[in-house]
């Protein structure tokens, strides 16, 4: 039975400013104002992201609310990104939820933001059943989480250096491609064939690195550079195709390795690199093989978006889980 309730989610962790309205858990407007400021600078600028929220959320949440149909007199709850993030980024949501709660008199609902890029599984059909094991794979983590219940979710395995989207990025600007590069990579891939040897790195038990595989490509390239200072410009799509196809390799040999420890066959990615194509098509190629459940999120879902923090706190209001206003937002936030 519908209970009509009604929460406004923000997400303001890194350099997207979103909000998102949902009723009953079911999404009725996820609205992203993307900022493309960072490009120039080859990455994200936290001094520049959090000014950037600060011009981006009223009109954010306005449109939020209008494309749902809703009053903010009608709304139950304010949900926010508490972390982990950017500091300043942060506390332009967490500031602006207090305001708007405490004007309201309605309670506030912080998230955990990789928890919501787990549960973004839930914004629509079809939904994993549970327990699941999730790669999370995105600009700033790359975790195997073992995922219980909505709010009951352990991390399995961890990058020990760099992200996965780190290396698509950095990778990228080694390349001279513009920020964050991981879309390009994507693209340029698909024209591509993996003919250079990245080697894969040895890492014990469910953990990633990434960063001898970004030292070992900087190299090869310096090297056949020198040979050929054209190089990379001609041969770009097979270096795309190469690195990608080892970026997922190492992501999906310790997803294999985790299904066998767990014996858990949901198998689901989430994350902005979950939008990769080379991943999502490995991802059910495997499961096909390996008699998985397969679930990957729709494209608005993958990268970061207030709709995945709406579905944690709609979770949370049924738990009665609130926080008062001395709330403070944590750049570092452990699930
Ligand atoms: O989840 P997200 O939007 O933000 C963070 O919380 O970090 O992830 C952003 C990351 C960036 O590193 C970006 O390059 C990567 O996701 N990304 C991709 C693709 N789309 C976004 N990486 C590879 N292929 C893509 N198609
Ligand atoms: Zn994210």
């Amino acid at each position: 039975m519908s209970k009509n309730i009604i929460i406004l989610a923000i997400e303001s962790s890194c350099d997207d400013t979103s909000a998102a309205v949902i009723r009953d858990g079911v999404i009725l407007s996820n609205c992203i104002a993307n900022q493309t400021a960072h490009a120039e600078y080859g990455g994200v600028v936290p001094e520049v992201a959090s000014r950037a929220h600060q011009v981006n959320i009223i009109p954010v949440v306005d449109l939020a609310l209008k494309k749902a149909g809703i009053e903010k007199s009608e709304l139950n709850a304010i949900a926010f990104t508490r972390g982990p993030g950017l500091l300043g980024s942060l506390i332009v949501g967490v500031s602006f939820a207090k305001a708007l709660a405490m004007g309201l008199g309605i309670p506030m609902i912080e998230v955990n933001h990789m928890n919501a890029h787990v549960l973004a599984h839930f914004a629509e059909d079809p939904k994993p059943n549970f327990p699941f094991l999730c790669l999370t794979v995105s600009g700033g983590h790359t975790q195997i989480v073992h995922v219980r219940d909505y709010l009951d979710m352990e991390v399995i395995g961890t990058t020990i250096d760099d992200a996965a989207g780190e290396a698509f990025d950095k990778t990228g600007k080694m390349l001279g491609l513009p920020y964050p590069a991981g879309p390009h990579i994507d693209r340029l891939a698909k024209d591509g064939n993996p003919v250079f040897p990245f080697t894969e790195p040895r890492i014990k038990d469910l953990d990633f690195s990434f960063s001898g595989l970004k030292t070992s490509i900087l190299y090869y390239l310096q090297k056949r550079v020198r040979e050929n200072p054209d190089f990379v410009k001609e041969n770009l799509n097979d270096i795309c195709a190469s690195v990608q196809t080892r970026i997922v390799s190492i992501l999906m040999n310790k997803l294999k390795k985790a299904t066998i420890q767990t014996g858990i066959k949901e198998v689901a990615i989430a994350g902005g690199v979950s939008a990769n194509s080379g991943l999502r098509n490995t991802l059910q190629e495997i499961g096909k093989e390996e008699g998985w459940n397969t679930f990957i999120p729709a494209f608005q879902y993958c990268t970061d978006n207030a709709g995945m923090i709406a579905v944690v706190a709609h979770q949370k209001f049924l738990k009665g889980e609130f926080v008062g206003q001395d709330v403070t937002p944590m750049a570092r936030y452990a699930m």
